[in-house]
């Protein structure tokens, strides 16, 4: 009887206690997915920004305003986005672990980042070419300055 009894406890507490790695697994990659999530964003509006950077494409000042708006919003959300330390989640990511050593600078650069994507959102707005093209350039610095830094190399 008291054999059983410890036996029944013993699996209900391993069940909790898996359950409760599990649900910190899910919490942790969720993190991962948001996180990524934010940059996907900012890449997928940046794309066509990029050309007519390049001159690839005609500049067309909507559009370019529309993608710097959208860069500014996601923008604003790399910091909080990147708070939760996720060293032991178990999807793929390119985060270094060193984010959540150094977090002070980490916030510090996707403050800068939040900061130059506003300014080019801005300037976007007025619709001219040149100080729009000027202003997008002074913005990737400020993911490079990042990516350099927290970003595995590929
Ligand atoms: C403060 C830091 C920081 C800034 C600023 C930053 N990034 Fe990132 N970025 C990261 C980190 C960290 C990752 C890796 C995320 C992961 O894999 O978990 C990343 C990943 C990416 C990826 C790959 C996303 C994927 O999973 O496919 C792209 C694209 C990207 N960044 C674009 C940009 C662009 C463009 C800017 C500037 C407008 C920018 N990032 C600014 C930190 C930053």
């Amino acid at each position: 009887m008291r054999k059983t009894t410890i036996m029944v406890s013993a699996v209900l507490c391993c069940g909790i206690f898996s359950q409760a790695l599990a649900q910190d697994e899910k919490r942790l990659n969720e993190a991962v997915e948001l996180r990524q999530a934010v940059m996907k964003i900012i890449k997928w509006n940046l794309g066509p920004m990029v050309g007519m950077v390049k001159e690839e494409i005609p500049f067309d000042a909507d559009r370019f305003a529309l993608g710097a708006e959208r860069i500014a919003m996601a923008g604003s959300m790399i910091e909080d986005a990147s708070r939760m330390d996720t060293r032991q989640a178990t999807l793929a990511s390119e985060a270094l672990p060193l984010i959540w050593d150094e977090f002070a600078e980490y916030e510090e650069l996707s403050e800068k980042l939040a900061a130059s994507s506003a300014h080019l959102a801005e300037v976007a707005e007025g619709g001219d070419p040149g100080a729009s093209r000027k202003a997008f350039l002074d913005m990737t610095k400020d993911c490079k300055a990042c990516h350099d830094k927290f970003r595995e190399k590929k």
